[in-house]
């Protein structure tokens, strides 16, 4: 049965009707997690890996096109956006005219349907915490459920754990703070424990495409849906180019004892190992989370594994309230769906281009994307207008809470498409119709106005 800690959470999480499952796999990360597993992957055991790219692959229109229409959608959207200082779904934000991301993702698929007769199915993985304000979201799109299929299913909860114990934490103040939703590594337990794995299976559908809601750039493009299903892979994700800025993330790469395609994450990396996990040239690629599987692959393995896929373990350590720095540390056990990949034999990779990986982590990402730098056509599809895109710096003190940001662009973003850099270090608060050219670094120790219709402009080579 275990430790006290984790009789007491697997009591917790019967007693709150969790698939039992579910409360399984809480219990096998739990163990890991005492018995101090790191999932550590050292240099020496993996190998680069290279990979075909989207623009040089030929995909048949009619296979594309039949691809798609076995395909199905879903959304991770069961995150919280706690590093925008959120506490609701990050894609409930409105990107711009009014227009959420859940608005944008909704009409992308809408589009899609009726350009290829697609039934195409939307559904996106909720959490307790995001199910009710995204479903009260997306009433407005009558058409957007497909008969027999639903718009949502939730994900599974688990137990904060104080960091001193290991043990369930309480919080009778706000009892919903004493759970969290597992990582996206979820996905996988919550689909078949829902039993939307087999729905989708009968239903006669047989890929199934998942990505971030805060990726706009992650359309359900029939050209990739007609790669993935002429490659026969079980499995394949998405990968771009690592730049300077992801250095420090996680990076793909080949398992030598057998073969396998591997995630590394930051935190699965040695000391001694840094450098390499670093070195741009030699691990050259990094995920989209945008990810393919085959419906029947995926069945058959989580039930050869009695539904449990052992991920490597993410231990993810935060106050009990987000929002109360002062609250006890807790652990949150989590997986990455994307680690995945290395269950299956014959998984795959596909580099795609930047437009498919346009993730918003931080309100950095937020200005961007509510800027000029990108056009939305009729087929609600991002298009790149600028050159380039822009590197954005808000201070933090000021711009990093998604409501503080909010308030010192009360008109929307500035014109950031002939914009090389925008740095901004102090209370900059900018009027409408501001343009900013080249390379800008704005601030100072008091606050301050830019006024309507100014342009801010830098010369990139000062
Ligand atoms: P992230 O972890 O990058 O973003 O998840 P987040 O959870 O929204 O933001 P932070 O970390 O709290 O600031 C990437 C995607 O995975 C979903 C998120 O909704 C986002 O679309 N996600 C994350 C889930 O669906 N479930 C989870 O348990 C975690």
């Amino acid at each position: 049965m275990g430790s006290p800690g984790l009789r007491a959470a697997r009591e917790k999480m019967k007693a709150a009707g969790v698939d039992e499952v579910a409360v399984e796999t809480f219990a096998h990360y739990y163990r890991l997690l005492e018995h101090g597993e790191t999932g550590m992957i050292p240099e020496s055991s993996i190998e680069p890996v290279d990979m075909e790219s989207l623009a040089d692959v030929e995909v048949d229109d009619e296979v594309a096109t039949r691809a798609i229409t076995e395909t199905a959608v879903i959304k991770l959207n069961g995150g919280l956006g706690t590093s925008m200082g959120m506490d609701r779904a990050k894609s409930l934000l409105c990107v711009r005219r009014g227009l959420s991301f859940l608005d944008i993702i909704a009409r992308q698929v809408l589009h899609l349907r009726q350009q290829h007769q697609a039934r195409l199915p939307l559904i996106f993985m909720n959490s307790f915490r995001t199910s009710g304000d995204t479903m009260d979201a997306l009433a407005r799109y009558d058409d957007l459920p497909v008969a027999g299929l639903p718009l949502e299913f939730l994900q599974n909860k688990e137990p904060k754990l104080l960091v001193k114990d290991l043990s369930p934490v309480s919080w009778p103040k706000d009892p919903d703070l004493e759970w969290c939703p597992p990582g996206h590594g979820d996905l996988y337990t919550a689909l078949r424990g829902t039993g939307l794995l087999d729905q989708l299976i009968e239903a006669g559908y047989r890929y199934v495409f998942v990505s971030n809601s805060d990726n706009l750039g992650a359309v359900p493009d029939p050209r990739v849906a007609g790669w993935f299903a002429a490659s026969g892979a079980p499995f394949a994700i998405e990968a771009v180019r690592r730049t300077a800025s992801d250095r420090k993330g996680g990076h793909f790469a080949r398992r030598k004892s057998d073969g396998r395609i591997v995630l590394r994450e930051t935190a699965q990396t040695l000391e001694e190992d840094k450098a390499a996990l670093g070195d741009l040239e030699r691990h050259r690629f990094t995920s989209t989370n945008n990810l393919w599987f085959d419906l029947q692959a995926m069945k058959d393995a989580l039930d050869q594994r009695e539904g449990i896929l052992g991920l490597p373990l993410i231990k993810n350590v935060k106050n009990v309230d987000p929002g109360d720095k002062k609250s006890p540390e807790v652990i949150q056990v989590e997986t990455a769906m994307g680690a995945a990949i290395e269950v299956f034999e014959g998984a795959r990779l596909i580099e795609v281009g930047r437009d498919r990986f346009v993730p918003v982590k931080t309100t950095n990402d937020l200005l961007v994307l509510r800027s000029d730098v990108y056009a939305i056509g009729k087929d609600f599809v991002l298009d790149q207008e600028a050159e380039q895109v822009p590197f954005v710096e808000l201070d933090e003190t000021y711009y990093k809470l998604v409501g503080e940001f909010d308030k010192r662009f009360p008109e929307g973003a500035p014109s950031l498409k002939q914009a090389q850099r925008l740095s901004i270090a102090g209370d900059v608060t900018f009027g409408h119709g501001v343009s900013v050219v080249g390379d800008v670094t704005v601030g100072g120790r008091s606050a301050q106005r830019v006024e309507p219709g100014a342009v801010l402009s830098g010369d990139p080579d000062a």
